[in-house]
This record gives structure tokens, sequence and C-alpha cells, in this order.
């Protein structure tokens, strides 16, 4: 990315991504995200952060982009953990195809199910789907379903990398870590639930929250899934 080229970002978030990438390069990013509050926010940090000029967030469905933005107008795309909220990744990819402009290129950090994943193993459903359910998600596709869509979109793939792979700290590692602060704001939210200062559901979120995390550090140490598998793509030229 260089001054001057357009990037979107697909699920921005309240847009810390964005903000270190315009930072480092000098493009520029329009983040979708269909959350109405994380646009008010990423605005006002964005700002804070002396990058209004060089960013744009908007509130809509990534599902739609190709309604939003006209046919060939970015110069690349990314989306860092949010593809995995499609409600089918070939239509999502298809949509960032049209919005791109030809010979651009769109990266996308997944979560994945990885090749250790065994569907007749129930610990592995098991935690493949309090994934699923603690995160909201329609699914967790596995890397050759994505790979498959990027191809059915039109994609060429240049590059694939699964970054939880890499050796080091293990990436769950950083949530074993917070698990006790994680109960204690479990007791917490019920308490404040209890004497009505937070409202009614405050502890199910976080049960659902909880389960989640549970169920991350679960598929990170048996290695059957991956919240940060790359894949690089690139729209032909012709
Ligand atoms: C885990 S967050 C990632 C945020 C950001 N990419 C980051 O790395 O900080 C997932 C994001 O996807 C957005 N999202 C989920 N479904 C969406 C949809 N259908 N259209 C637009 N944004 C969506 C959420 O609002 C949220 O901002």
């Amino acid at each position: 990315m260089k001054p001057g080229m357009k990037v979107l970002d697909i699920g921005c978030g309240v847009g810390g991504p964005m903000r270190n990438i315009v930072k480092a390069t000098g493009g520029h990013v329009t983040g979708i995200t269909i959350n109405e509050y994380q646009v008010g926010r990423c605005k006002k940090l964005n700002k804070e952060a002396g990058v209004a000029d060089l960013t744009e967030t908007l509130q809509g469905n990534f599902m739609d982009v190709s309604k939003v933005f006209k046919a060939n107008t970015f110069d690349g795309a990314y989306a860092i953990e949010a593809a995995c909220h499609a409600s089918n990744t070939a239509a999502l990819y298809k949509e960032i195809f049209q919005v791109l402009k030809p010979g651009a290129l769109f990266s996308s950090y997944e979560w994945l199910r990885t090749s250790k994943y065994d569907k007749n193993n129930k610990i592995h459903v098991d935690v493949v789907d309090g994934i699923a359910e603690g995160n909201a998600l329609p699914e967790v596709r596995t890397i050759e379903e994505c790979i498959a869509a990027a191809k059915e979109a039109g994609f060429e793939v240049q590059y694939t990398f699964d970054r939880a792979t890499t050796g080091g700290v293990p990436w769950q590692a950083a949530m074993k870590s917070a698990r006790r602060a994680a109960y204690l704001t479990h007791i917490l939210t019920g308490v404040l639930e209890f004497i009505r200062f937070a409202p009614k559901g405050t502890q199910a979120v976080h049960t659902m929250l909880l389960k989640a995390a549970v169920n991350l550090e679960k598929g990170g140490d048996l290695g059957i899934f991956s919240p940060m598998y790359l894949i690089v793509m690139r729209k032909p030229t012709a």
C-alpha cells in the first residue's frame, strides 16, 4: 500500500488495524462494519489519532458491498477476523471481487478448521461448535472450503499461510493468562445485574463470551483451529 491508494477494510470494528495501516503507509482506508456504535467510536479514535483525512468509516453489511461502492473502486481490500461472520464465504468474496480494480489484492485473516480437525471426534466437534456459538459465527469453515470460495469468486489465490503454526508463544496463551480475570468479571456482571446497575442479560452475554474463550483455547491447544489463517488473492487483470 502506498500514498494515494484506496483500500477497503471489511468488518473494520473500531478501526485498530485501519489506523496502524494508514499511519504506516499514507494510503487511504475505507472501513465498513455492521455495528453503528463501532462506526462512531472508530471515527472518534481516527480523529484523535490524526488520521481522519486518511480514513472513512461506514455502517453497512459487508455482504452488500457491491451495492454500497461502484465496481472497480478499490486498489486493495483486507478482512481481519471478520469474514468468519459472513453467511457464505464465496458470496462475500464475490462482493469484494466486484469493488476491486483488476489486479488488486484482497487479504483475509480467516478463522478456520485445520486438517487436524476430525469430524468423527466428539471433542473436536464440541470445541468447534463452542467456538461458533460463543462468537456468534454461522459455522467454522475448513481451509479447503475457504480456498475454494476464493476461486469460485474469481480470485487467483496467491499465497496462504497459517500464522498459528509458526512456533513461539501459542496465540491462545494470552487467553489462558486472562482466565482468572474473566471469571472475576463473570461474578461482577452477576452482581451488577442483581443490583440493577447492569441491564438484564449482561451475565448471559458474558457466559457466551466465556464459552467462546474456553473453546478457543481448546481449539488452539488441539491444533484443530486457527484464528490467523492468511489468504492473499488477486483479481485477475483480464
Ligand atoms: C472480530 S471483529 C474484527 C474487527 C477488526 N477487523 C479488527 O481486527 O479489529 C469482527 C467485525 O466484523 C463486523 N461484522 C460482522 N458481520 C458483519 C457484516 N455482515 N457486515 C459488516 N460488518 C460485519 C463486526 O461488526 C466487527 O466489527
